[in-house]
């Protein structure tokens, strides 16, 4: 599918190191036109210093960075064909708004009745009309950060940076905000990279995903691909719910919805039933097998019928199999 698309960034085998040795080695993506791409994983794995070194911010150690086939890494960030939103502090809070999102086309000697037409439209985008007077703190956490993917926008980037521009909203604006983002690069067809360490984020808004671990990426790949097939106990940790049995030298990864439960004891995994809980349509068990304990969802015709401490057999109908890895343990949910 991919083949046939423009490549709208590329990362060659760049690397990042600070001065104290920390940082990012040998990267490399390619990222096509029209794409959402995310960068995941958990706090020091190296998200912003790749974003930084695309948007211009930090400069690289070794290797390329292109946009449309042209190398940026000597432009400053100005000159570069990207807009970064960062996680917090993006708008002047002594400016209104109006003056926030004029800022950047003023610089760029934009006439003002063109101005005032580019904020008219860029506000509606992000639902956000009649707030030009406003000032920043006048508006919630939410309503800057749409403010803030407003100006970006209005700079018309050929690719748009976002870090974690969500992370300081609560749950449910944070569900709007992904939902108005996700429509908003559909309509104007924008690349974006965007960075977060919310596995639930990345998965509803994302084309493709990068796992990263430490400095390194772990799995690129669609978020089905990457849920149904994990290539690496830290990816089968990192995304979703997940159970890990050690069995001999290997670990089996299976989630809680591929497990099957028969009341009663068998020739497969047999255990006993710890505890149940109703979440709505379905069931979470959670099973005692030796000395694991296995999380199962199940449906109510059958919760109904079992209670604590009966014994119960379990199937696996899809798993994956790592050999175990010291010192691994499984990122808590
Ligand atoms: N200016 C700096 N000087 C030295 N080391 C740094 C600097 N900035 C980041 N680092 C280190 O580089 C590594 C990657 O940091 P980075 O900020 O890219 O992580 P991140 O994945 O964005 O984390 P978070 O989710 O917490 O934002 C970390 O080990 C961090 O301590
Ligand atoms: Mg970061």
């Amino acid at each position: 599918m991919s083949e046939n698309r423009k490549v709208k960034l590329e990362i060659k085998d760049m690397t990042k190191l600070y001065d104290n040795g920390d940082g990012v080695e040998h990267i490399n993506l390619k990222v096509y036109e029209g794409e959402i791409v995310t960068f995941l994983g958990p706090s020091g794995c190296g998200k912003t210093t790749i974003l930084r070194t695309i948007g211009g911010f930090l400069d690289v150690t070794s290797g390329d960075i292109t946009v449309d086939g042209q190398s940026i890494v000597a432009l400053p960030p100005e000159k570069r064909p990207t807009a970064m939103v960062f996680q917090s502090y993006n708008l002047w809070p002594h400016m209104t708004i109006y003056e926030n999102l004029a800022f950047g086309l003023k610089l760029r000697k934009i006439p003002k009745a063109e101005i005032d037409a580019e904020i008219k439209k860029h506000l509606a985008l992000v639902s956000m009309s009649g707030t030009e007077k406003k000032y920043p703190g006048q508006l919630s956490g939410g309503q800057q950060q749409r403010i803030a993917i407003a100006r970006s926008l209005m700079l018309k980037p050929s690719l748009l940076l976002l870090d974690e521009p969500f992370s300081a909203l609560d749950a449910k604006i944070r569900q709007q905000m992904r939902e108005e983002l996700k429509k908003i690069q559909s309509d104007l067809g924008i690349t974006v990279i965007f960075v977060t360490h919310d596995q639930e984020e990345a998965m509803s808004l994302s084309h493709r995903i990068v796992v990263m671990n430490k400095g390194k990426f772990e799995q690129v790949g669609t978020p089905a691909e990457i849920y149904d097939n994990p290539k690496t106990l830290h990816v089968a940790s990192f995304i979703g719910e997940m159970n890990f049995i050690k069995r001999g030298g290997k670990t089996i990864a299976v989630r809680p919805e591929n497990v099957s439960v028969r009341p009663g004891s068998g020739d497969d995994l047999d255990g006993t039933v710890r505890t149940i809980m109703l979440l709505g349509h379905y069931v979470v068990l959670n099973v005692q097998c030796g000395e694991n304990v296995v999380k199962c969802n199940v449906d109510r015709e059958l919760s109904d019928r079992l209670k604590i401490g009966d014994p119960v057999t379990l199937t696996f109908n899809k798993y994956s199999e790592f050999d175990t890895e010291a010192g691994f343990t499984p990122v808590a949910q």
